[in-house]
């Protein structure tokens, strides 16, 4: 058990800094996952931690020791890849095993730590399979299995269930996050899937350009997400964007639509802004309630569960998407009176992106 703490740390690729300086602590025991769009530095930044990338500048601590000049072998981290780096040519058994034998483990030792992860991960029948003979989950598993026997600090996970498909991915992750909160071991996690993110992690870590743009728990950012990146990034369908003008605590949208916006800041009046919210927090007004906008609708996804609908607001040209719970009768063209809740009213900086509203 570990904690892990990093404090400035940059990595640069000769002169193109890619890691712009993260500080970020991982509690004892605690899921944190990393997540963001492909290329903003995830794998680098958890490669860091393991020891497989030199660290430019700043400090990688484990457990009250920086261990920037540590070999990956000392550092008592255990990493699952991608792609499970399983050795072909060697039973399941044989897999697990390896670390253990090269760090010269009894052999009664090592049979009792396989059997023990084998048993856990429902590999005890498949133990004497090839990698070859798996499907993609079940390798999946013995990946974290050769991660599991050697009791390490922490694991490292570097989009571990990306080559699987979807249903078996949902399976997966539920297996990961149950296996994480029995064993308690320190967990780095990385994903470009913000549903993974949202329902794995104690806390997250939202990555834009080689910056930690937002450290904090799942809710938390869904509620308070800090830029404009964030707010699109974390949620799905995305939040919508609409450009606005802030006077006198009302919205000015579009031509002449007019919101009360009451938690807006005094300091934002007379300004532009981007109002964000969320498909799932416009709702459809009650028979004889007043109405805020017209949605008009242009596209109907039913779902099941749920419908989606893509339209615009009534006067305001940009893209509107909204969710709405079952399969409400709406055909195409359709308009529908809607109310703002005024606390689902994010605002945004529209020249820095960052949040402007509490
Ligand atoms: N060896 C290298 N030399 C130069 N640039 C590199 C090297 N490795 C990575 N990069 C660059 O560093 C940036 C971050 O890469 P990284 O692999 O960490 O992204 P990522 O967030 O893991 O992306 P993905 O989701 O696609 O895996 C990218 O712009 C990448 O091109
Ligand atoms: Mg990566």
């Amino acid at each position: 058990m570990a904690s892990i703490t990093l404090s400035g740390v940059r990595k640069s690729y000769g002169t193109t800094q890619v890691i712009h300086g993260v500080d970020l602590t991982i509690e004892d025991g605690e899921f944190v996952v990393i997540v963001g769009p492909s290329g903003c530095g995830k794998s680098t930044l958890l490669r860091m931690v393991a020891g497989l990338e030199e660290i430019t500048e700043g400090t990688v601590d484990i457990d009250g020791h920086v261990v920037n000049r540590l070999e990956p072998k000392d550092r008592d981290i255990a990493m699952v890849f991608q792609n499970y780096a399983l050795y072909p040519h060697m039973s399941v058994r044989q897999n697990m095993a390896y670390g253990l034998k090269m760090r010269k483990m009894s052999k009664a030792d090592i049979e009792k730590r396989v059997t023990w992860a084998a048993g856990v991960l429902q590999l005890t029948d498949l133990l004497d399979r090839r990698p070859g003979q798996l499907s993609g989950g079940q390798r999946q598993r013995v990946a974290m299995g050769r991660a599991m026997v050697r009791s390490p600090a922490a694991f490292l996970f570097d989009e571990p269930l990306s080559n699987l498909d979807a249903k078996l991915r949902v399976q997966m992750r539920l297996e990961i996050k149950r296996l994480q909160q029995e064993l308690r071991t320190t967990s780095l996690y990385v994903t470009h899937d913000q549903v993974e993110a949202m329902t794995m992690a104690d806390r997250l870590v939202v990555m834009n350009g080689g910056v930690a743009e937002q450290i904090g728990t799942p809710m938390e950012i869904y509620e308070r997400p800090r830029t404009v990146f964030v707010a699109g990034f974390i949620g799905s369908p995305n939040m919508n964007f609409l450009p606005a003008r802030l006077d006198s605590g009302m919205l000015a949208l579009g031509q002449g639509l007019r919101v009360a916006c009451p938690h807006a800041p005094e300091e934002a009046n007379g300004r532009d802004v981007t109002l964000g919210i969320r498909p799932e927090h416009l709702v459809v007004a009650e028979q004889g309630e007043p109405a805020d906008v017209q949605f008009i609708a242009h596209m109907v996804e039913p779902l099941g569960a749920e419908t989606l609908l893509h339209g615009r607001f009534d006067g305001v040209e940009a893209n509107v998407a909204l969710r709405l719970h079952g399969t409400p009768d709406v055909q195409r063209d359709a308009r529908l009176p809607l109310r703002l809740r005024p606390d689902a009213l994010h605002l945004f900086d529209p020249a820095s992106g960052v949040r402007l509203t509490e």
